[in-house]
């Protein structure tokens, strides 16, 4: 049964901020269809994020940034025909934001437009935050994300924890309070050691969700592929398992097979 609290009948970008002056937590999950997304809104989650782990998880890229703005603007608005309840973010994609605040002002109204989301997200700090400004000021509500930023994997060369040094630890609370001051409403914070992640919570307002940032923060997201076990070769100690979904769905189409090749399925009762 779920817990979670559905007293909002749409959470919006000021529910967030709200749930945080109020100490109560934010789940985020990802979603990328119509049929898991209206799995995770009635559950209860409070965000969706239509992230660019779609690359992975949906295509099986080894990154993130071979996904087009067109192929998520197809994810976006298949899970906004499902949620009724959740923020609806979606991940702005490597290559449409970071070379000038104009294009990435077009990319953001085209997620907005085009698929109906309610907000959307870009990887960076004071390297963007001309783009970011440019966005907000069009009325597109922005979710930073700071720490481990995928988009960046071939600069960083490995997905380890980030911000371990004091100089990279202080970039990153700067950062952080440039997002807050500029007018984001909610910062990721993915994979960066817990008391670093904590601090930074605390010295901002606005909220921060982490992934592998401990439970300082004021609520955590995960890839929904991940949580429910249907990605089998990924152990991040972050992630935790609450299904094992891999075995449990290669189970039940092996015994599809096997009914259909002893013609034990359909039976006289799944026939016309
Ligand atoms: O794309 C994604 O799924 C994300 C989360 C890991 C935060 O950005």
């Amino acid at each position: 049964m779920s817990t979670a609290k559905k007293e909002y009948k749409r959470v919006t970008v000021k529910t967030l901020v709200d749930m945080k002056a109020n100490g109560e937590k934010i789940s985020m999950l990802t979603a990328y269809d119509y049929t898991m997304a209206k799995i995770v809104d009635g559950a209860g989650v409070d965000v969706i994020l239509v992230g660019d782990s779609a690359s992975n998880v949906m295509a099986g890229h080894e990154t993130t940034l071979p996904i087009t703005l067109d192929q998520m603007i197809y994810h976006a608005s298949s899970v906004v025909r499902a949620a009724e309840r959740a923020l609806i973010v979606v991940d702005l994609p490597f290559g449409t934001y970071q070379s000038d605040p104009k294009e990435a002002l077009r990319s953001a109204i085209r997620i907005m437009k085009e698929s109906g989301g309610h907000a959307v997200k870009l990887e960076g700090g004071k390297e963007i935050k001309e783009s970011i400004k440019r966005i907000l000021h069009a009325g597109i509500p922005v979710m930073g994300h700071l720490g481990l930023t995928p988009q960046s994997i071939y600069k960083f060369g490995t997905y380890t924890v980030r911000a371990k040094e004091e100089e990279e630890a202080q970039r990153l609370i700067d950062d952080a309070k440039m997002l807050e001051k500029v007018g984001c409403f909610a910062i990721v914070l993915e994979k960066i050691p817990a008391k670093l992640a904590k601090q930074v919570a605390e010295s901002v307002s606005i909220p921060i969700i982490g992934i592998g940032a401990g439970n300082g923060v004021d609520g955590q997201v995960l890839v929904v592929h991940d949580m429910l076990g249907m990605t089998h070769e990924f152990h991040p100690r972050f992630l935790r398992r609450y299904l094992n979904l891999y075995e449990d769905m290669t189970n039940a189409m092996a015994q599809y097979v096997s009914d259909v090749k002893a013609v034990d399925f359909p039976n006289e009762n799944e026939q016309y």
